[in-house]
């Protein structure tokens, strides 16, 4: 294996001159952040900051403030759910014009990690648990975004797929595992996208040649990703990642973010001088900084002046029209169908029903997602979206004539809802909205007062000397009832309603600390207050919070206030809801998780739909057989009365567009052609990697190749859905299967005939075996078969499926070491719906087997 970094562009000589003319202190200073999302400039070449943003679910730009709103995509594993590489390309588009609306050079995703545990925090933010499909939809977004001159940061490199102790852990993978599952979709996206960056992780990596932290891991960085697939782009530091100075430089590290601080920012120049990193290791870092620079368009080699992020064709607006119908056919088209098995959808084509044009058919909208879908996941990836689309709202006009009701039905949230500060709080002392924050030194002496402040949960750049922040507000309760106020927050605290303490705590958190558990959603300690009909009630609300430093974001704490009005209880909720089921003609339950539960910063401790969710859809299937349930989550959750249920469909994640989607599936209007991009268990006990917490600090990946399916096939257990199902809204036959093979590829051409009677989209799924290792079925391809025609119920022929691209047959990634021979090509509806066979020749180790994209 090579060292060698990469040769040069047709640039390099230009980029390589300007290097030269950069003094010590300008290149120190390019390599690490100017703050939380930005680059350094240098004027005298033409360089201005680059800008930096986070994705993957849209672009949110550099505030904090929740002012500045984005295009809220569905979850990436939605995207992915489409296999579509038209619809990616165009997602790719979006993210481009959403980066150059907000200024943004950058767009920190996609995430292309493997989804290896169904209870990863961040599951929902990857494609799959499939390294073929990642890629594939990877390589189609991250060139779409880069044509347009966007930058797309790809990440976590590498074997960054858990939460548990995230800042810490060491993945322990042998190398064939890497390569051939973890490393695949960066070696696909360096190669065939042309990636211009990529983050290096928070955890570390333990491949046999070296353990240590992935942003110091020599062998995979300077080694595998620039050396052997020659990479020529900017090596990004997850944020406060960067553990060392010339550990890091000779790992790999080309940018320290955030700055202007941290290890590089205080060490960086002090080791150069000293000889500890020579300047030529510097200047390679520069180099590519600079070449991204020219790429997003911050320097210009003419040496005219660059123009800002926001330039040219892209105005400030919101979600343009054509934006938002693009995310509502993406979100429509995302969501999978599980089971039909009483062919209750569309809602509108279904006679039994009584609903549908000019019925008066009794729809009963149930679950808490049902009026209140959950949009996005917690964590970095959030957006505040330009608008949403209100779930009933949507379903009525979908379902004219119908009358709907709405409830509740059940309570999935640990946390009452945060409380409204600007409406119910003032600061005890200016007695204006919002509130008293104090910043506490060592000593208590108070070194600021800042008067009626907002607070949404968050409070950045606090002075550096301070130690506590204290936050008083007064709140108002007025309905009568019991109200639930409290706080919910990590470290050393004390909370105090009324001079009654509500929680206190004196473990001291670090950054990494922060950054796992108290990134979100802590869990509140609240109390129950009551408040009598006509006295309103007014409490004083005082907690002192511990500060935390950390590098890049100042100094903050994280505090979440919570309120929870009077209201029925839980049991009266659900009684009403199964209630007006039994009443309906048919009834619709979105039942999902929450941001409590799918969240960057930790692990899901269980599968299971939280709260009191699984007895509402059993009772309401109790009441009403004809009932469709909607699974409003991103990563797996446990459906333990999907047996007893007619109609299921998983809709993600959905993003701003949810509601109208949702209505577009019931209604009729886009079939719900999603195929799951990994597997949904049945039963916990079965779930082949269950949890990921380190033991003395290691994540063992002792499955090897053994992820996703490829587990479940292996040990020959059903799942509740396989890997690649579902089944959209018409059937398929499967009638014949060739393939050819030639120097470059090998074709796979299926005939699948629409069998059922409305028109749809079929993904033809192509898996390959190895020779005597039936066990190692990956992905090989897939095509879209899409009639736009609807097909008579008596047996019009479909057309026959175009050529289905086989992209990865025989590929690089092939197992180490495995002979060549006799492989078995198995094509089919899902990697547990396979219907044709074909033997193919083929030698993993020669390049001739690679295939080229047609
Ligand atoms: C996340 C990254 C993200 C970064 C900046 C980190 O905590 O792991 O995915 O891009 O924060 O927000």
């Amino acid at each position: 294996m090579s060292l060698e970094t990469t040769a040069p562009t047709d640039r390099g000589l230009e980029l390589e001159t300007l290097v030269g003319e950069l003094t010590l202190e300008e290149k120190v200073g390019l390599v690490v952040g100017a703050g939380m999302w930005a680059t350094r400039g240098v004027p005298r070449i033409g360089l201005r900051p680059m800008i930096m943003s986070d994705g993957p679910v849209g672009v949110r730009g550099t505030e904090d403030s929740g002012v500045k709103t984005s295009a809220m995509f569905p979850a990436p594993s939605a995207l992915a759910a489409t296999w579509d590489l038209d619809l990616t390309r165009r997602a790719g588009e979006l993210f481009a014009a959403e980066a150059r609306r907000h200024g943004v050079d950058m767009v920190l995703a996609p995430q292309v990690n493997i989804q290896r545990t169904p209870v990863g925090g961040r599951h929902f933010e990857c494609f799959s648990e499939d390294p073929v499909l990642t890629a594939e939809i990877a390589v189609a977004l991250v060139r779409a975004a880069q044509e347009r001159g966007v930058g797309m940061c790809v990440k976590h490199y590498v074997a960054n797929d858990s939460e548990t102790d995230r800042t810490r852990y060491v993945a322990r993978v042998d190398e064939r595992t890497l390569r051939e599952v973890y490393l695949a979709p960066f070696e696909r996206l360096v190669k065939d996208a042309d990636a211009w960056s990529v983050m290096g992780a928070y955890s570390g990596v333990d491949d046999g040649r070296f353990a240590g932290p992935a942003l110091e891991h020599r062998p995979l960085t300077t080694g595998v990703l620039k050396g052997e697939w020659g990479f020529d782009g900017v090596v990004v530091s997850d944020w406060v990642a960067t553990k060392s100075v010339v550990g890091a430089v000779r790992g790999g590290l080309d940018l320290q973010m955030p700055g202007p601080d941290g290890v590089w920012g205080e060490g960086l120049h002090a080791a150069v001088l000293a000889g500890d990193v020579a300047e030529h290791e510097l200047d390679d870092k520069v180099e590519r900084l600079l070449r991204l620079a020219v790429r997003v368009g911050a320097l210009r080699l003419d040496g005219s002046a660059p123009g800002e992020p926001t330039d040219g064709e892209f105005p400030e607006f919101g979600t343009t029209r054509a934006s938002a119908a693009y995310l509502r056919e993406l979100t429509a088209r995302s969501m999978v169908v599980l089971k039909d098995d009483a062919g209750l959808l569309p809602l509108t084509d279904s006679p039994t029903q009584g609903v549908g044009e000019g019925s008066t058919g009794r729809v009963a909208l149930i679950g808490p997602g049902a009026v209140d879908l959950f949009l996005q996941g917690g964590g970095s990836s959030f957006v505040v979206p330009d608008h949403v689309t209100d779930l009933a709202q949507e379903l009525r006009a979908a379902l004219p004539g119908s009358e709907l009701t709405l409830h509740a039905g059940a309570r999935p949230r640990k946390n009452p809802p945060l409380l409204d500060v600007a409406a119910a709080c003032t600061d005890p002392v200016s007695g204006g909205s919002g509130v008293r924050i104090e910043l506490l030194a060592e000593d208590g002496t108070v070194l600021d007062d800042l008067a009626a402040q907002p607070w949404d949960g968050w409070r950045h750049e606090i002075r550096t000397d301070a130690v506590v922040l204290r936050l008083s507000a007064d709140v108002l309760l007025s309905e009568p009832g019991v109200h639930s106020l409290g706080v919910g927050t990590v470290g050393v605290h004390d909370v105090r309603v009324d001079g009654v303490r509500v929680s206190t705590g004196d473990t001291v958190v670090d950054v990494g600390i922060v950054l796992s558990s108290g990134h979100n959603h802590p869990l509140a300690s609240t109390v129950e207050i009551e408040v009598a009909e006509g006295a309103p009630r007014v409490v004083r609300l005082e907690a002192d919070l511990q500060v935390v430093h950390t590098v890049g974001y100042g100094v903050f704490t994280r505090a979440e206030l919570v309120h929870a009005l009077p209201g029925p209880s839980a049991e009266d909720e659900l009684a009403e809801a199964v209630a007006a089921a039994a009443a309906a003609d048919v009834a619709v339950v979105v039942v999902g998780t929450t941001e409590e539960v799918e969240s960057e910063g930790y692990d899901r401790p269980s599968l299971a739909l939280p709260g009191n969710q699984d007895e509402l859809v059993r009772r309401v299937l109790d009441a009403n057989p004809r009932t469709v349930v909607v699974v409003n989550a991103g990563a797996p959750v446990l459906l333990p009365w999907l047996d007893d249920a007619a109609t299921v469909v998983w809709g993600w994640l959905p993003g701003q567009e949810g509601g109208g989607a949702v209505a577009d599936v019931l209604g009729g209007s886009t079939e719900p052609s999603g195929r799951l991009p990994w597997t949904l268990p049945a039963r916990a006990a079965d779930v082949p990697v269950p949890d990921a917490i380190p033991v003395k600090g290691i994540v063992d990946y002792t499955e090897g190749v053994h992820v996703g399916y490829r587990a479940w096939v292996r040990d020959g257990l059903d799942p509740a859905a396989p890997f690649g199902h579902g089944l959209g809204w018409t059937t398929w036959s499967y009638d014949s299967l060739t393939t050819a093979t030639d120097e470059d590829a090998v074709t796979v051409s299926v005939t699948v005939t629409n069998s059922g009677a409305r028109s749809g989209r079929e993904v033809v799924q192509a898996y390959l075996e190895a020779p005597g290792a039936p066990t190692t079925a990956r992905a090989a391809g897939w095509g879209i078969h899409h009639r736009r025609r609807r097909c008579r119920r008596d047996g019009h022929r479909a057309r026959p499926h175009p050529a289905a691209r086989v992209p990865d047959l025989g590929h690089r990634y092939a197992p180490v070491g495995h002979t060549p021979g006799d492989y078995a090509l198995r094509v089919g509806r899902s990697v547990g719906d396979l219907r044709l066979d074909a033997v193919v020749p083929l030698d993993p180790q020669e390049d001739s087997n690679t295939p080229t994209p047609k």
